[in-house]
C-alpha cells in the first residue's frame, strides 16, 4: 500500500464530518492527492445501499451483510486504486463502525464480523483511525435540530452508550492505529490535535 488510509469514527454527532472536511483541506493545501469519501457509500452502488441501510427496516443479519457488500464495492472501485497510486484516502467511517454499531450496538456476533472483515478486506486496515469520543448526551444535543433522524440516529441513548463502549474496546485492542480524540473540545482545539498527528503521518 503506497498511500495513507485515514478513517474517522465515533457516534452520530461526534464531529467526524466537520473534521474530515478540515483534514482534507489541510492535506490538499500541502499538495497531497486526497480521495475524500464515506461509508456506507463512496460509489454509486454503495450509496444506493446506504439509502436502504439508513431508511428501510431490516434484520441485523441483512444489515451486516449490506454494510460489507457496500464496503467491498467501495474498496474495489475507489479505495484500493487510490492507495495503489499513492493518494491519501480520508474516509468518514469504515469497519470500526461495523464493530461498534452492528456488533456492540446491535449484538452481532464477533466471529461473524471478523469473518466478513477478513473476507472483504483481508489484512488491509486503515493506517490511522481517529475516534471522536464524546458523551452520548453531547452528541445528541449536537444532532438535534438537524435533518430528520435515520435508522441509526433515532436509536436511544443506551444504544449510543453501547456503541461508544464498542469503540472504546476497539481503541484498547489496537492503540497503535486508533487515536482517541476528545470530541468535547472546541472545533479549533480538535483541529490542532488532528493537524499535528497528520503532519506526523505525512513524514513517515
Ligand atoms: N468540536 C466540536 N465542538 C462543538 N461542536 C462541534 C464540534 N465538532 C462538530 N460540532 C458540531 O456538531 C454537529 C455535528 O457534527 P458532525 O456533523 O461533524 O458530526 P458527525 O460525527 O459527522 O455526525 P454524523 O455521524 O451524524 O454524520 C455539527 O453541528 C457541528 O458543527
Ligand atoms: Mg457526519
Amino acid at each position: 500500500m503506497k498511500g495513507c488510509f485515514v478513517t474517522f469514527e465515533g457516534i452520530d454527532g461526534a464531529g467526524k464530518s466537520t473534521h474530515v472536511a478540515q483534514s482534507i483541506d489541510w492535506l490538499r493545501a500541502r499538495g497531497h492527492e486526497v480521495l475524500a469519501t464515506r461509508e456506507p457509500g463512496g460509489t454509486e452502488l454503495a450509496e444506493a445501499l446506504r439509502e436502504l441501510l439508513l431508511h428501510r427496516p431490516m434484520s441485523l443479519e441483512t444489515e451486516l451483510m449490506l454494510v460489507f457488500a457496500a464496503r467491498r464495492d467501495h474498496l474495489e472501485r475507489r479505495i484500493l486504486p487510490a492507495l495503489e497510486r499513492g493518494a491519501w484516502v480520508v474516509c468518514d467511517r469504515f469497519t470500526d463502525s461495523t464493530w461498534a454499531y452492528q456488533g456492540a450496538g446491535r449484538g452481532a456476533a464477533a466471529e461473524r464480523i471478523a469473518w466478513l472483515e477478513s473476507w472483504v478486506h483481508g489484512a488491509l486496515q486503515p493506517t490511522r483511525t481517529y475516534w471522536f469520543d464524546v458523551e452520548p448526551e453531547v452528541a445528541a444535543r449536537r444532532r438535534s435540530g438537524s435533518r430528520a433522524s435515520d435508522r441509526f440516529e433515532s436509536e436511544d441513548i443506551e444504544f449510543f452508550r453501547r456503541v461508544r463502549d464498542g469503540y472504546r474496546q476497539r481503541a484498547a485492542a489496537d492503540p497503535a492505529r486508533i487515536v482517541r480524540i476528545d470530541g468535547s473540545g472546541s472545533v479549533d482545539e480538535v483541529r490542532e490535535i488532528l493537524e499535528e498527528d497528520l503532519a506526523r503521518l505525512c513524514s513517515i
